[in-house]
């Protein structure tokens, strides 16, 4: 119990000291620990750079394609041959198993090719998350029954257009939001 001072206010005791002590570095340990926390909510610049990435296209010929990194995702980039895009074209709608684009900024239009391609002019371009959309797995670019992708894991096969059109995967491969900077550059996010 606290002694009174001459003033009539209570002195603190060492029990009183040894509480007040503890309280304070309670409060000490509560900064230390928000810190970081606050630290890591607020996103640096390494990680607002990765927001959106810039990717030259002008060594990709036609036939050929690359993946790049996108938010820990992969991103394929492909530049079809004209046989690749008429194949694509030849598809009815309503052979498709999945007959929705499945574009960033508009996921609800039909799944032709020109929607899913990078449009007029550029139909030629598909860019698309790499991401199998039964579970997750990597799909094999110029590869399955479509000469499309193929997903090894159980066997889905998407055509030049990235639709998904034979094995589990229910969607067609989702396509990020993109666009050409310039002629040979595309900016992802
Ligand atoms: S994850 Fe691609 S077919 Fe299952």
């Amino acid at each position: 119990m606290a002694a009174k001072t001459k003033a009539g206010s209570p002195e603190p005791t060492r029990r009183d000291f040894l509480y007040i002590a503890t309280g304070a570095m309670g409060a000490i340990g509560a900064g230390a620990v928000a810190w970081p926390l606050i630290r890591q909510m607020s996103p640096d610049a390494s990680t607002l750079a990765l927001a959106s990435i810039e990717v030259d296209v002008s060594a990709i010929e036609p036939g050929q394609a690359i993946t790049v990194k996108w938010r820990g995702k992969p991103i394929f980039i492909r530049n079809r041959t004209d046989k690749e895009v008429e194949e694509a074209n030849s598809v009815e709608l309503s052979d498709l198993k999945d007959p929705v684009a499945r574009v960033a900024d508009d996921e609800g239009i039909p799944a032709t090719d020109l929607n899913r391609s990078a449009g007029e002019g550029k139909e030629n371009w598909i860019v698309m998350i790499g991401s199998c959309t039964h579970l997750g797995c990597v799909p094999v670019g110029l590869a399955g029954d479509f000469n499309g992708w193929f997903c090894p894991c159980h066997g889905s096969h998407y055509d030049t257009a990235g639709r998904i059109r034979k094995g589990p995967a229910p969607l067609n491969l989702l396509i990020p939001p993109y666009e050409f900077v310039s002629d040979d550059t595309i900016k992802i996010g």
